[in-house]
């Protein structure tokens, strides 16, 4: 996957919770860099991929420890620009010569201030304001430092939080400069990568030619096909492929009668009579709808739905002749998780819908222009691509669609009021101007009926309820403080245009212990 026309900068990746902050930092200031997991990190494979720099990451282990993660001690020798961080800076003082100890008094957690000690060019533009704020986590650190090092910046538990051999360009830090605790912390990366030469080569124009150039040439004359989904990832991924071989992209929307108000049509529309792409329309709601019914086991419902979906779009994709391709819309932060050797989620919370068995299934082979990109990445790329701005911006809507927002059983009848009631909540969120500032909101009905009265009339309906969320990556989440006066007038405003709910509630779960979804 390495990029082979830009700068290039390799972070090292010893298993920190936060080292994909490494990149995207680096990434917002046009730097191409690729994570990699130091076990496949050698001295010939960073040869071979010859990076401008390198950043060593934190890590949860402990130098002190025989046998813990360390850099290929042939790096120090190679002549590049080194910044190591928390586990990364002792990794370094432990190879270079210095001392790292564990034990009582070590550890520190939490915001600290460091003062300077003299001027460097790493923290040029800091302490203008006097002592700036860091974000420390770690339980070893330094007690001697290798030789050539000198000591810059100083916190109360920290006496080495900045230290450099600057001659060999080799920085050091204690803390976090890639976390928001650590609000200056971008300016440190700045005077980094500037000072290793890097021209901020890497913005969206350029990616979408040379990824139209790699598609040409992956792909040649053959036919692929693509999932659309709606989401910004497929549709961006299909604009992508479509700008590179036109018609010998098809695209398959799979209809599985779980989408929301007008999605279809709206998706539809776009793509074959805007952007002129080939879109099958798979209209499969009376199969999935079939199939449900009866069945109100969340996990029953997730792997139905499935199984019906790499079904039906074997069906549509089997009528595709010579496609040789499947075109993908995988993300950076997906690639990372699959190589990462701290692995994922241990325990499986929900069976996440994907068709990741499908290529080999069909014989088919990948095609992922996105690999190399985060989302708000993809994002830039599809305004390049002239994707419409309200389309680009929209929250994610997950494989299952609304079955997941529809505990218990799934009737159509419930379908149909829940996709009424999720339009007026999001008219509500844009005519308010704060659809942009929420990561996802939507409308789950639920399993019970409760009894209102309207004019004078008793009613006997369902209830719903909101839930709005802020997140990063959807990982964890906090609900979306509105006001009062923007809940009542929404409720209200249910209630009068939905016919079938009677009662409104929000949910103000946070992630965790909630999950965004109800299912
Ligand atoms: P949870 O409910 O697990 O959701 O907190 C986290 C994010 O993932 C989305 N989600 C899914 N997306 N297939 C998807 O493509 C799924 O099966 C699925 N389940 C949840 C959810 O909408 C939220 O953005």
């Amino acid at each position: 996957m390495t990029e082979t026309s830009h700068d290039r900068l390799l972070i090292i990746d010893f298993g920190s919770q936060v080292t994909q902050l490494i990149a995207r930092r680096l990434r917002e200031l046009q730097v191409y860099c690729e994570i990699h997991p130091y076990q496949s990190v050698t001295a010939e494979m960073i040869r071979d991929m010859a990076p401008r720099a390198v950043i060593l990451s934190g890590g949860p282990d402990s130098v002190t420890r025989p046998g813990s993660p360390r850099a290929p001690q042939a790096l120090f020798d190679m002549g590049l620009p080194i910044l190591g961080i928390c586990y990364g800076q002792q990794v370094m003082m432990q190879q270079l010569g210095g001392r790292v100890e564990s034990g009582d008094g070590t550890a520190e957690f939490g915001r600290a201030y460091v003062t300077p000690n003299e001027r460097m060019p790493l923290t040029e533009g800091w302490f203008g304001n006097g002592d700036e704020q860091v974000w420390m986590s770690h339980g070893d650190h330094v007690s001697a430092l290798a030789p050539g090092f000198e000591v810059y910046g100083t916190s109360p538990n920290a006496p080495y939080a900045i230290t450099a051999d600057v001659e060999r360009n080799f920085f050091a830090v204690q803390f976090h400069p890639e976390v928001h605790h650590t609000p200056a912390g971008v300016k440190l990366f700045e005077n980094f990568v500037r000072r290793a030469g890097f021209s901020g080569d890497w913005t969206m124009s350029g990616y979408r030619e040379q990824a139209i150039d790699r598609i040409r040439t992956q792909v040649g004359n053959k036919n692929v096909i693509c999932g659309l989904s709606g989401g910004v990832d497929s549709s961006v991924a299909a604009a992508l492929i479509h700008e590179a071989i036109g018609d010998q992209l098809t695209c398959v929307f799979v209809d599985h009668g779980l989408l929301r108000e007008n999605e279809a049509s709206e998706v539809i529309e776009m793509f074959r009579d805007h952007m002129n792409l080939q879109v099958i329309h798979a209209e499969e709601s009376e199969l999935f709808l079939g199939e449900l019914e009866g069945q109100s086991d969340p996990e029953t419902k997730r792997k139905i739905i499935g199984r019906l979906f790499i079904d039906v779009f074997q069906k549509y994709a089997n009528e595709i002749k010579g496609a040789e391709f499947l075109a993908q819309g995988t993300l950076y932060p997906d690639v990372i998780e699959s190589v990462s050797f701290s692995g994922g989620p241990s325990v499986t919370i929900k069976s996440h819908h994907n068709v990741g068995g499908l290529p080999e299934k069909m014989g088919l082979t990948l095609v992922e222009p996105l690999r190399e990109l985060f989302k708000d990445e993809v994002r830039a790329l599809g305004r390049e691509l002239g994707l419409p701005k309200h389309f680009i911006g929209r929250h994610p809507f997950p494989g299952p669609g609304l079955a997941i927002r529809c505990p218990g059983e799934i009737t159509r009848e419930k379908l149909e009021i829940l996709r009424r009631a999720d339009a007026v909540y999001i008219d509500q969120i844009r005519k308010h101007g704060l659809y942009d500032d929420i990561w996802q909101a939507f409308v789950a009905i639920l399993p019970v009926r409760t009894v209102g009265v309207m004019g004078d009339g008793r009613t006997y309906d369902y209830a719903c309820t909101l839930r709005a969320v802020t997140s990063v990556d959807g990982m964890t989440a906090d609900y979306y403080p509105f006001s009062h006066k923007f809940l009542g007038e929404t409720a209200t405003r249910i209630i009068n245009e939905v016919k079938g709910i009677n009662r409104v509630t929000y949910d103000i779960t946070s992630k965790p212990p909630g999950t965004i979804e109800w299912e």
